[in-house]
């Protein structure tokens, strides 16, 4: 087992602030009747969140020496699309979440209707800001992005995992089919983390496997971590509800196996995550710590 070498709090912090700074230069609010909207986009992608993915993002770019400014336009991107994501999941119709990153909910803070215009909002943003020439000088670099992107939010990704994780309150799934429904819901996002790395790189889909495997193994890692706080956490660290699962009956990693053997199943996901990327060196380090931190984390 290889451990991870480094402490991953300096480099999330960072993550941290560059993400403040360049939600609020780019969202700047207008002083007419589309103030309301802008304010609940801020309030969505400003402030909170542990920033993980545009952290797997830049981690990934820095394997193949990328610009620290065009990482962080694809950092943007996906953090739009995860921001927006968790707006809509949160609305009544959905999960019906009061809190999120210790404030209100988007719909709780201002109303449905705008949470519904600010998600629509975000997920345009991130498109635009991945189709910009600042993001990569390879037009068919930024359109792989987009694609990539369009792919992992849609109904073979996100979108997809959250209509299975809606029917998961009704249907019983076994073990393949929570699998399966994780990896579209959490997994898919988190591998255009990765993926993104290697399209800003241009390296070839052949030589993409061993960031395939981490991102596979670390995004189902990462969800079973995300239940388990259901159960265990506390909504203080979290700055969400817990319990919501097991009220909703909804089928988990958690509800199947039972916390002990999800953890185990969790610690060995990311055992093997980090494995794959054995072939590297200490230039993946930050890779290893973000996956042992997806695990290890309490919030
Ligand atoms: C929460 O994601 C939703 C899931 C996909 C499990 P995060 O745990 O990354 O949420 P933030 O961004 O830190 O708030
Ligand atoms: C949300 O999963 C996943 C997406 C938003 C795609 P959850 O419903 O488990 O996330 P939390 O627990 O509300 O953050
Ligand atoms: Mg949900
Ligand atoms: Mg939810
Ligand atoms: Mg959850």
């Amino acid at each position: 087992m290889v451990q991870a070498s480094i402490s991953l709090k300096p480099a999330l912090d960072a993550i941290g602030k560059a993400m403040d700074q360049r939600f609020d230069r780019l969202l700047p609010v207008p002083e007419d009747s589309r103030a309301r909207l802008f304010n609940a986009m801020r309030h969505a992608v400003i402030g909170g969140g542990k920033r993980m993915r545009p952290l797997l993002v830049v981690a990934a770019c820095d394997l193949f020496g990328i610009d620290r400014d065009k990482a962080l336009r694809v950092a943007l991107a996906i953090e739009c699309v995860h921001c927006y994501s968790l707006i809509h999941d949160d609305l009544p119709c959905m999960d019906d979440d009061d809190m999120r990153r210790g404030k209100p909910t988007v719909h709780k803070a201002f109303d449905e209707a705008t949470a519904v215009l600010a998600g629509d909002s975000l997920h345009a943003l991130a498109f635009q800001i991945l189709a910009e020439p600042a993001t990569h000088d390879d037009a068919l670099a930024r359109a792989e992005l987009v694609i990539e992107l369009a792919e992992a939010s849609g109904p073979v990704g996100m979108a997809g995992g959250q209509m299975m994780d809606l029917v998961a309150e009704h249907e019983l799934y076994d073990l393949a089919g929570v699998t399966r429904l994780q990896q579209l819901k959490t997994g898919a996002l988190i591998g255009f983390c990765l993926e993104a790395g290697a399209i800003m790189g241009r390296v070839p889909a052949d030589q993409r496997t061993p960031l395939r495997g981490y991102a596979r193994d670390l995004g189902l890692a990462f969800q079973i971590a995300d239940d388990l706080l259901d159960v265990e956490g506390s909504a203080a660290n979290t700055g969400k509800a817990v319990g919501k699962d097991e009220a909703a009956g909804k089928a988990t990693f958690v509800s199947l196996l039972g916390v002990e053997r999800a953890r185990t199943q969790a610690t060995m996901l990311i055992d093997q995550a980090i494995a794959h990327l054995q072939h590297f060196g200490q230039e993946a380090d930050l890779l290893r710590a973000i996956a042992r931190f997806a695990i290890e984390r309490d919030r």
